[in-house]
């Protein structure tokens, strides 16, 4: 199972503010999340859960929190207790790929388990306090980038051993 990290993240890595907010909106940038994510499972922080409100459509929404007593009367919603928790139902179904979309906690954790990482990098900074994790050139190699209006869109995988 393929696990591939997707995020957009501004000029000066700010890719949230901690009240959940997305600083900014770009439209073209949702349609690429949307458009690279749907039909697959999809794992997120429970502040992320909470930005969003409800479950993204078609796709599972997997939601990680360490609180016992959280529940998301959703249809589309899975809760577990941790990230390798998410992953092992992840697997347990026999899902061919899974995205991680955020945030901030979860993403970092998540460097070391994912195999790849589609990256809007926006072209302007933004104000915010939730900033994506370093991304270190000695685990990440840069595959391809595709230039849009307001971003550019980058794959890193990670590198052998
Ligand atoms: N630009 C982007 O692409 C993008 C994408 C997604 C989100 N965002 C932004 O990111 C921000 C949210 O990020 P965040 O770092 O504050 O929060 P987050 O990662 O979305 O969620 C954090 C929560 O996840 C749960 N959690 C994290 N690690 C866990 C673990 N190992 N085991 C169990 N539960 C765990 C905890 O929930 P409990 O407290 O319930 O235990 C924790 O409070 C928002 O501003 C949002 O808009 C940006």
């Amino acid at each position: 199972m393929k696990i591939v990290i997707i995020a957009a993240i501004a000029k000066n890595g700010v890719i949230g503010k901690s009240n959940g907010e997305m600083p900014w909106h770009v439209k073209e940038e949702f349609q690429h999340f949307k458009q690279t994510t749907l039909s697959f499972p999809v794992i997120m922080g429970r502040k992320t859960f909470e930005t969003l409100g409800k479950p993204l459509k078609g796709r599972k929404n997997i939601i990680v929190t360490g609180n016992r007593d959280f529940i998301a009367e959703f249809d589309e919603t899975k809760i577990c207790h941790s990230l390798g928790e998410s992953i092992d139902y992840c697997k347990s179904k026999k899902y061919e790929k899974v995205f991680i979309i955020g945030g901030g906690q979860i993403y970092k954790q998540s460097m070391l388990i994912a195999d790849e990482m589609i990256l809007s990098f926006m072209k302007f900074e933004a104000e915010g306090e939730v900033k994506f994790p370093e991304i270190k050139s000695d685990i990440w190699k840069l595959v391809s980038t595709e230039d849009r209006e307001q971003f550019e869109i980058r794959i890193f995988v990670k590198k052998d051993g």
